[in-house]
């Protein structure tokens, strides 16, 4: 943008009289952040066990139906708006097509229901994708080497009617297949859930940033090769908003871009130029960065933590899907 006046010259202009007092640095704040940006993802699993660190993540657990139920009473009187959802399965159930996604009595509607009961007041987003589920860790139906686009949009119309009717209030489709966000909507709409919402992960990069993720939903060791046919080149900024055209198109109310703090960029192109609510990720790759920098005393924790939020509401963005959500919302309330 322009400058839409020239500056007045030194003395007269001081710029620093606006910041001489944390009173007049806080009125004079273009952008804030509260516990109502944030989406607080959940690692959740059907293992023995309530809460099962993940290696990679420190201070995040996978955790089970019930103690996902209890987060989300944490997310409740924190303020934080709505969690979302990603499963870690046991491995035997896993197999090319991903049956797992499409169990009606699965993991996701076992933990949509704990939270309903135990939270209702909060928002539940489920990830839609084939990735969890599958023996070769893709998002979609494989055939040999090819990711089959239009056989997966099938098992992803499936996967979300499951989330939809066991109570999930946002389907966010996050496996990159054209046309899968009109393959959802008319799902839903022919089923009688046309008030549940699609977040679409719309710009959704190939990135080496959801590594420790993948360690924390057990699909890294099954992954075969990488997502570059299906998820975007980095290389790429307007292919971004074609995308996001395209998924708005097709009957989605909202829009991620991801991973977060590297893309600020398309996350201001997104949100300047569609005035959707445009969400981005703060990824787990983000996440563990931060973490391993904390715990050897190189960043100072707090601060660090606000700041990397904060950047996502000054890029245009109407929240953020963060794993520093709790800590974030308790530092803020302090
Ligand atoms: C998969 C999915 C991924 C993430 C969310 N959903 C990883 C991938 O595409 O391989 C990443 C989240 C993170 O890194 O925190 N559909």
């Amino acid at each position: 943008m322009t400058q839409p006046f020239a500056p007045a010259a030194f003395p007269y202009a001081r710029p620093r009289r606006l910041r001489s007092s944390p009173w007049v640095r806080r009125l004079v704040a273009e952008t804030t952040l509260t516990p109502a940006d944030l989406i607080w993802p959940l690692i959740v699993h059907d293992g023995a066990e309530d809460r099962q660190p993940v290696a990679s993540m420190p201070g995040v657990f996978r955790l089970s139906p019930k103690a996902a139920a209890q987060a989300a009473v944490e997310a409740r009187d924190l303020g934080i708006p709505a969690v979302a959802l990603f499963p870690n399965v046991d491995g035997a159930i896993k197999d090319a097509v991903g049956t797992g996604a499409t169990d009606p009595d699965g993991l996701i509607p076992d933990c949509i229901k704990a939270i309903k009961d135990a939270a209702p007041e909060i928002g539940v987003m489920c990830d839609v994708a084939l990735d969890c589920y599958t023996d070769h860790g893709h998002d979609g139906v494989v055939e040999g080497q090819r990711i089959l686009n239009d056989a997966t949009l099938e098992r992803l119309a499936e996967q979300a009617f499951i989330q939809a009717h066991a109570g999930a209030d946002i389907v966010a489709p996050s496996d990159m297949m054209d046309g899968r966000v009109q393959a959802i909507r008319e799902a839903l709409e022919a089923n009688g859930l046309q008030d549940v919402m699609i977040l679409s992960y719309a710009a959704k990069y190939a990135s080496a940033f959801y590594g420790p993720y993948r360690d924390a939903v057990g699909s890294a060791k099954m992954l075969t090769g990488d997502k570059k046919t299906y998820q975007m080149d980095y290389a790429n900024t307007d292919e971004a908003l074609r995308e996001v055209a395209m998924d708005i198109s097709e009957g989605a109310d909202a829009v991620m871009v991801k991973p977060g703090m590297l893309y600020l960029d398309i996350v201001r192109r997104v949100s300047e130029t569609f005035r959707v609510p445009t969400f981005a990720y703060q990824v787990s790759g983000e996440y563990a960065m931060m973490r391993a920098s904390m715990a050897n005393g190189w960043l100072d924790e707090d601060r660090a933590i606000l700041e990397s939020l904060h950047a996502f509401k000054r890029a245009g963005c109407a929240g953020v899907l963060s794993y520093f959500a709790p800590q974030a919302a308790r530092l803020m309330g302090a």
